[in-house]
């Protein structure tokens, strides 16, 4: 019996800000944590953030910032293909091909648009107002990331799961039509629980994200990372008093980077009173700075023009291509086009 192949595990990441503690904790480290079992394919999504991106120097910035991250957070481009979304054109024209079997109403569903479109009835506008067919095409364009590389499984926060039902569903469209000449492989999401030890609190104690414009960015330099951490709300306990550290948004995010030692030993200091707030914040700063130090030279070196960055680059991108050329030959001559 010939053995199994390794299944594969995809996901992308949407390049439309620094990456920050909540993307390394929430989706870079399990991704990397799944490379090991699996197959991995992972990408930049920058044709998904041109849908609200508008800033051309931004957008190439945070293209390269999240390419960097990924590398430094640990991604070995030798055993995971590693590329930008838009260095794969082949994606492009399956995206087409793709939407010609997807029902519009679908779409009209998709979360995102319809939320976009609340938004805009509830202002008494158009409900289509501001709304680019970039944002209403996305869930097609995300399918075809997917089934193109042929993915098993795909990690994702809560917030993506309808998209790989979207492109599960695709799938089966088109192998209803052309199942017979070729038959896309149907992925399933892996979500991790949206619990405390899975999420990271920001600077405000709210999810860190950058919608809420509460982040705690990476690769920040030294000082800049301590003035964030100085700046997350405290309550007005006196440092001699007992404090209860699970309504702490310091001590949560403590949590997520101190060994359990550690956190066992800061629970205990706090719920005996004598440590205030300022100390506190102080280790989650040393902690922090302990873990993204010897990472923030790295990153900084991948950031600078024409770094082994590029040659990861260009080297994931024909990997991918090749891979997703073997698909689309299939297609095109399924549908007859070919
Ligand atoms: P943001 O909310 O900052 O825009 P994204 O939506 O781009 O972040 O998230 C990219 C990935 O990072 C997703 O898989 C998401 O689940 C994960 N992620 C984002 N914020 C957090 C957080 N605070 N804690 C854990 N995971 C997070
Ligand atoms: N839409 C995803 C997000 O906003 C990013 C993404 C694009 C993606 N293509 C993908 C994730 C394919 C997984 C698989 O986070």
């Amino acid at each position: 019996m010939p053995e199994p192949a390794t299944k594969v595990s995809l996901t992308g990441i949407k390049p439309t800000g620094e990456p920050h503690l909540g993307n390394l904790i929430g989706a870079i480290r399990p991704a990397l944590t799944l490379a090991e079992e699996y197959d991995s394919i992972y990408f930049i999504a920058d044709y998904h953030a041109l849908t609200t991106e508008r800033d051309p120097a931004a957008f190439r910035h945070y293209t390269r910032s999240v390419a960097a991250t990924w590398v430094t957070a640990g991604l070995d481009p030798n055993r995971t293909v590693f590329y930008r979304q838009s260095d794969v054109p082949e994606i492009f024209e399956l995206t087409w091909a793709m939407s010609c079997v997807t029902g519009k109403g679908l779409m009209n569903r998709a979360h995102a648009y319809k939320a976009a479109r609340d938004r805009n009835i509830d202002a008494g506008e158009d409900p289509d107002f501001g709304i680019n067919m970039g944002l209403f095409n996305y869930p097609v364009l995300m399918a075809v990331d997917i089934l193109i590389m042929e993915a098993d499984v795909v990690p994702v926060g809560r917030d993506q799961a309808q998209h790989v039902e979207y492109a599960a569903d695709i799938a089966g469209s088109f192998n209803h039509l052309y199942g017979d000449s070729y038959r896309f492989k149907i992925p399933e999401a892996v979500i991790p629980e949206e619990d405390s030890a899975h999420t990271v609190p920001g600077i405000d104690g709210r999810k860190m994200s950058k919608s809420y414009d509460n982040t705690i960015p990476l690769f920040l330099p030294e000082n800049k990372l301590k003035k964030l951490v100085r700046r997350i709300p405290t309550d007005s306990t006196p440092v001699e008093e007992p404090k209860d550290p699970n309504s702490s948004t310091v001590f949560q995010i403590l949590e997520h980077f101190a060994t359990p030692d550690v956190i066992a030993d800061t629970r205990k200091r706090l719920e005996a009173g004598g440590v205030g707030w300022g100390e506190l914040k102080n280790q989650l700063f040393e902690v922090l700075n302990a873990e993204i130090a010897p990472l923030r030279e790295r990153y900084n070196e991948l950031m600078e023009p024409g770094s082994d960055l590029d040659t990861y680059l260009a080297e994931g991108a024909e990997k991918a291509r090749e891979r997703a050329g073997k698909v689309l030959r299939s297609v095109r001559k399924a549908v007859g086009i070919s």
